[in-house]
């Protein structure tokens, strides 16, 4: 069952509407990123998903139940929710006690809790710091034991906000991989990110916000290829898609090998 958003519009109690009209669905084992500049409406966005905001006006449906009958513990089982900064998130004075907290407060068997832990902690890489504070961690690696800290409840829905900031080559590979695992699983994930080279290399589908509503929804070829878009969302043209306009091969080529393949 999907993920829907049907005119959801949000407005935070101090501040002007921060989403006017969401309409998005996300499907069972679907994958997507979200893009858009600073204040576009994201995170507004992936947290109605979740249940940690309720729409202020139209619905918001998880598996076909509005999110407004339902407490955010019991979307939280279904749409599991890593935060933009880590440090929102993380309260354990130990990176093992973090990512055992959901399990145990589900009170899931030992056997279960184990194999969930351990598959976390193996996905995420984190296994050389289960004994540290998170506090003393690099914020890469404390991103990882947020995502750990999620990945634990085997949640059908796994969100992800700006995973990708701050993160080195290595740390991207390290990502994609996870994501590959999540897909092999069959676990969706919703993506926000900055990183359009990310976006591209990852995802097929992709969704553009501004001024708190969604201007795109589409492959990453057509949205990309969108001038209309890119300039209200504040996306830079990829260089690559940009070689590909100025030799007039293509308007639509996102890499390398696209160019490569059109090139007489
Ligand atoms: N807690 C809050 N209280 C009041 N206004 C808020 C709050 N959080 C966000 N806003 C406002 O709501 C709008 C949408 O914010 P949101 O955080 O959803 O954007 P975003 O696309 O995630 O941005 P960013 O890329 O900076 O993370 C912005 O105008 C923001 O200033
Ligand atoms: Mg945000």
């Amino acid at each position: 069952m999907p993920i829907e958003l049907y005119r959801a519009a949000f407005a935070y109690p101090d501040g002007s509407p921060a989403l006017s009209s969401v309409t998005l669905r996300v499907g069972d084992g679907e994958r997507l990123a979200i893009v858009g500049q600073n204040g576009a409406g994201k995170t507004t966005t992936v947290k109605l998903m979740n249940g940690l905001l309720k729409p202020t006006h139209g619905e918001v449906r998880v598996d076909g139940v509005l999110t407004t009958d339902r407490t955010t513990a019991q979307i939280a089982r279904i749409v599991g929710y890593v935060f933009q900064n880590p440090d929102d998130q993380l309260f354990a004075s130990d990176v093992r006690t973090e990512i055992e907290y959901l399990p145990r407060h589900l009170g899931w068997p030992d056997e279960m809790r184990t194999e969930r832990v351990e598959r976390a902690i193996d996905i995420t890489g984190i296994r050389p710091h289960l004994d540290a504070n998170p506090k003393d961690l690099p914020m890469a690696i404390r991103k990882f034991v947020a995502i750990a800290a999620v990945l634990v409840g085997a949640c059908r829905y796994i969100v992800l906000d700006e995973p990708t900031a701050g993160l080195d080559a290595r740390g991207l590979d390290l990502l994609r991989s996870m994501l590959d695992h999540l897909r092999d699983d069959g676990t969706a994930v919703v993506t926000i990110t900055h990183d359009m080279r990310f976006v591209i290399d990852t995802f097929d589908r992709v969704v553009a916000m501004a001024d708190g509503t969604v201007i795109a929804d589409g492959r990453c070829a057509d949205v990309f290829a969108d001038d209309e878009v890119l300039h209200r969302a504040r996306i830079k043209r990829l260089i690559v898609a940009q070689i590909a306009r100025d030799l007039e091969l293509s308007r639509t080529a996102l890499t390398v090998d696209d160019v490569v393949a059109l090139v007489p």
